[in-house]
């Protein structure tokens, strides 16, 4: 024991002096290059208008608190006005400087051109439009007793982002701005169950991929597919339903799954948020 001792007696001091003087200067500068690469990496948001849709909830709440935190002005866009009264308090607290809640329906084209109107007549312009607001339905397809059931999905996911994005761009012109969209990870693969979700979420992914040519280079455009987050739209139970009734249809067409969720991948929240504000758009 006493051996143990004298040598960590000789040996700690001797390794603390090796790292504060041969590791330290290391780690500051890897420290120094890490700040410098995410000063390139981010854009600095502060002061610029932000407008959301879907930020009552989820993904679009948490994009008005970082947002928020980063110094941007905020134009908060959904159908419940009591949330979004309380998402655009938070988001002052959390340091944006002006925050403006504009309830409506992205399903409603006079209601878009008026998200965009009441934007710029109150902050005089827009740099970002984040296209967030969707719904979701599981259904077999062949299982919905009227199909017209499915219109929302499009009216909400795919129009919705279109109708607001078609007022938006003579003012993103203006601003050399920049559209991000919400997509899904269900753009990219077959989901049984949501079929319609699907294509809604892939129809968004050809249109802007298509307005990034058209709107380039004043225009920036974002495509964003989250996995699984969890929110009103991703309840535990809402999960559980779902990986059921896929298993269903993986086990139809002989794909081995160990796990119910085999297509998916969790994503912390907060994560994907720093996601999609460090991406840099093309
Ligand atoms: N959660 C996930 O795992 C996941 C994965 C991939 C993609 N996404 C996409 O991420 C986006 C946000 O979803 P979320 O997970 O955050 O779900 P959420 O919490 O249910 O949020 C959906 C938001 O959209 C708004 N919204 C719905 N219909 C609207 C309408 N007609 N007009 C205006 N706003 C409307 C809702 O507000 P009101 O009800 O107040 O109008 C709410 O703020 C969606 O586009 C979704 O498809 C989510």
């Amino acid at each position: 024991m006493d051996i143990l001792h004298t040598s960590l007696d000789v040996l700690l001091p001797l390794v603390s002096i090796i790292f504060f003087f041969f590791f330290y200067p290391f780690y500051v500068l890897i420290k120094l290059v890490m700040f410098l690469y995410k000063q390139f990496l981010f854009e600095n948001v502060a002061g610029k208008v932000v407008l959301i849709t879907g930020a009552s909830s989820g993904i679009g709440e948490h994009l008005a608190y970082e947002y928020a935190k980063k110094g941007a002005y905020l134009a908060l866009v959904a159908r419940r006005e009591d949330r979004l009264d309380i998402v655009a308090e938070t988001s002052r607290q959390l340091g944006s400087g002006d925050v403006i809640i504009i309830p409506g329906d992205v399903a409603e084209v006079e209601d878009c051109k008026e998200f965009i109107d009441e934007t710029i007549r109150h902050f005089g312009k827009l740099d970002h439009l984040i296209n967030n607001a969707g719904v979701t339905q599981t259904v077999v397809f062949e299982d919905y007793i009227h199909i017209q059931a499915a219109n929302p999905i499009m009216d909400i996911n795919f129009w919705g982002s279109t109708y607001i994005t078609y007022f938006a761009i003579p003012h993103l012109r203006k601003s050399k701005g920049k559209v991000i969209v919400i997509s899904s990870g269900a753009a990219n693969i077959a989901l049984p169950v949501a079929s319609v979700y699907s294509a809604s979420k892939a129809a968004l992914l050809r249109f802007f991929e298509t307005l990034r040519i058209e709107l380039n280079p004043d225009i920036k455009i974002t495509i964003v597919f989250p996995g699984v987050v969890a929110t009103d739209m991703t309840t535990p139970r809402c999960i559980e339903h779902v990986s059921n009734k896929m298993c269903t249809f993986l086990y139809r067409i002989n794909i081995n799954t160990n796990s119910n969720y085999m297509y998916f991948r969790a994503l912390d929240l907060k994560n994907s948020m720093v996601q999609i504000l460090s991406s840099r758009s093309q």
